[in-house]
């Protein structure tokens, strides 16, 4: 039997919920890390194939209670995800590598899609992975018009960030974060 292919997506009922209908479509079983329920289940409602979208409700601030439910929600797959998408705020430095501790692909290759603001890129904080992640990072850019400037709407954040899935693109900006001193205010 063919193994089923999983995803996890941190903030996947916000701008990235593009994100989760596709790759829903393209036949994963997406785990979607969020705090409101109510708003997971108008997501669902959104969705072609709504079993296959499993909600992890939490705040991923609580570093235990977050742990033990990625944990919980992985463990019928193996702990083996191939994808994770994470938008998480900077208020929460270790979500990540906690979500990390728990993926347990010894052998298989996986994806990280590391999704960042705008202002992170000159940063250039270094993310420790696990030796089978292959890293992607994707920042989030604004978008320059006649009069001014703006940022990205959702769904051109969830475009972008699926077109580096499709490509594999390694390191990219979504709009564009010149000139720096242009970006909307
Ligand atoms: N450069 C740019 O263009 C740029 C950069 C950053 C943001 N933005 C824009 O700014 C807007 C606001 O950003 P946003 O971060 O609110 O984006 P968002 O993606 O619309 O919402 C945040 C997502 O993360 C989840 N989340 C937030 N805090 C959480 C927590 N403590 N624990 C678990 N899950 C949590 C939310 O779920 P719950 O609601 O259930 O908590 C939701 O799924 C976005 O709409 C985006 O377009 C633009």
């Amino acid at each position: 039997m063919q193994q089923k292919l999983v995803a996890i997506v941190i903030g996947g009922t916000g701008m990235l919920e593009g994100v989760c209908h596709w790759l829903v479509n393209e036949g994963y079983e997406v785990l979607v890390i969020h705090r409101d329920l109510a708003k997971f289940k108008t997501m669902q409602l959104r969705s072609t194939n709504p079993e296959q979208l499993h909600s992890i409700s939490v705040d991923y601030h609580e570093d235990e209670q977050l742990q033990s439910k990625v944990r919980a929600a992985l463990q019928p797959y193996g702990s083996s995800p191939d994808l994770i998408v994470s938008w998480i705020h900077n208020s929460a430095p270790k979500a990540l590598p906690i979500i990390l501790q728990e993926v347990q692909s010894l052998e298989k290759p996986w994806k990280l899609i590391h999704v960042q603001s705008s202002s992170s890129f000159f940063v250039k904080e270094n993310t420790t992975v696990p030796a089978t992640c292959e890293y992607r990072r994707v920042y989030l850019g604004f978008v320059m018009e006649e009069h001014g400037s703006r940022w990205l709407t959702h769904e051109e954040i969830a475009n972008g960030v699926i077109k580096v899935i499709k490509r594999d693109l390694k390191e990219t900006v979504i709009g564009t974060l010149k000139p720096w001193s242009k970006r909307p205010r």
